[in-house]
């Protein structure tokens, strides 16, 4: 069976649709977590985005199953909705949407959106070239110089990691400043505004999403339902929150007088 075979299956989408949304959620949550670092400094923060970067064939192999993942999160999306318009192939006359909340309705839109909003901050802070004054600036850091090699003259002929000067017995390193781009990218209202609205529907569409994850997966029960519906609208309010603080206390400037 192809895979557009394999897709054809209502319950087989379904559950891709669930195991590809839990990828995607968990990079959304880890993102989050790394980002929220920014909090605590400038130099944690760009230790972190180093770290990603020195990843090397990890980052990419993490990369390629987020793309892969957004893939078939949207072909199999797209298929259920047409299966869903051609299963009542006349349009009801007065449209009750007695059960579909709000948010469940409007699913394949904010996913759109989502997509649009990715390739935005894709350009604008991975690729740089949304804002090419903000992309790009080097921050260099101290670190001790043990186990650098250098001849007389302070010249280093040997190191585990990216160098540029040697200082005595320390080493100044090089890599690229993620934290002062963050910073002026949302000093930037229009830009902070973009994101924040990205992120509220973000926040709506992550509430649906993650019910019927739970559902497909098959736990239920009155009960239960009841209260995965409390657990998740907290979850996407705590996401969107969490994301949309960046931008705010950037704008605030609570975060980066630094920069
Ligand atoms: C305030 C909110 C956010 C901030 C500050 C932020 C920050 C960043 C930064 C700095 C990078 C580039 C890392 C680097 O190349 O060194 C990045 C990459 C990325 N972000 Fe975000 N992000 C935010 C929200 C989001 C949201 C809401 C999503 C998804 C819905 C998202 C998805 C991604 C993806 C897919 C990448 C590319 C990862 C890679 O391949 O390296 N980001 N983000």
């Amino acid at each position: 069976m192809g895979i557009l075979g394999f897709l054809k299956s209502t319950v087989l989408s379904k559950f891709v649709m669930a195991i590809t949304g839990i990828i995607l959620v968990l990079f959304i949550l880890g993102h989050l977590i790394g980002n929220l670092q920014i909090f605590i400094g400038k130099d944690v923060y760009n230790t972190y985005a180093h770290f990603l970067q020195s990843l090397g064939e990890i980052l990419w192999i993490i990369r390629i199953v987020l793309i892969i993942s957004v893939i078939l999160h949207i072909i199999t999306s797209v298929y259920l909705k047409f299966l869903n318009l051609s299963a009542r192939p006349v349009n009801y006359k007065f449209r009750k949407y007695v059960q579909a909340k709000l948010t469940s309705r409007t699913m394949i839109w904010t996913g759109i959106m989502i997509l649009a909003f990715v390739i935005y901050h894709l350009l604008h802070f991975t690729i740089g070239v949304a804002d090419p004054e903000i992309y790009g600036h080097k921050d260099y850091y101290e670190r001790n110089a043990e186990f650098v090699i250098a001849d007389n003259q302070g010249e280093i002929i040997h190191d585990a990691g990216k160098f540029s000067i040697v200082q005595g017995s320390k080493v100044l390193f090089e890599r690229h400043d993620v934290y002062r781009m963050v910073v002026l990218g949302f000093r930037k209202p229009l830009v902070s505004i973009f994101y924040i609205i990205g992120m509220i529907i973000l926040g709506f569409h992550l509430n649906h999403a993650i019910q019927s994850m739970i559902q497909t997966i098959g736990i239920s029960g009155p009960q239960f339902t009841k209260c995965m519906t409390k657990l998740s609208s907290v979850l996407s309010f705590l996401i969107a929150l969490g994301y949309i603080s960046i931008p705010v206390l950037i704008m605030l400037n609570v975060v980066g007088g630094d920069v």
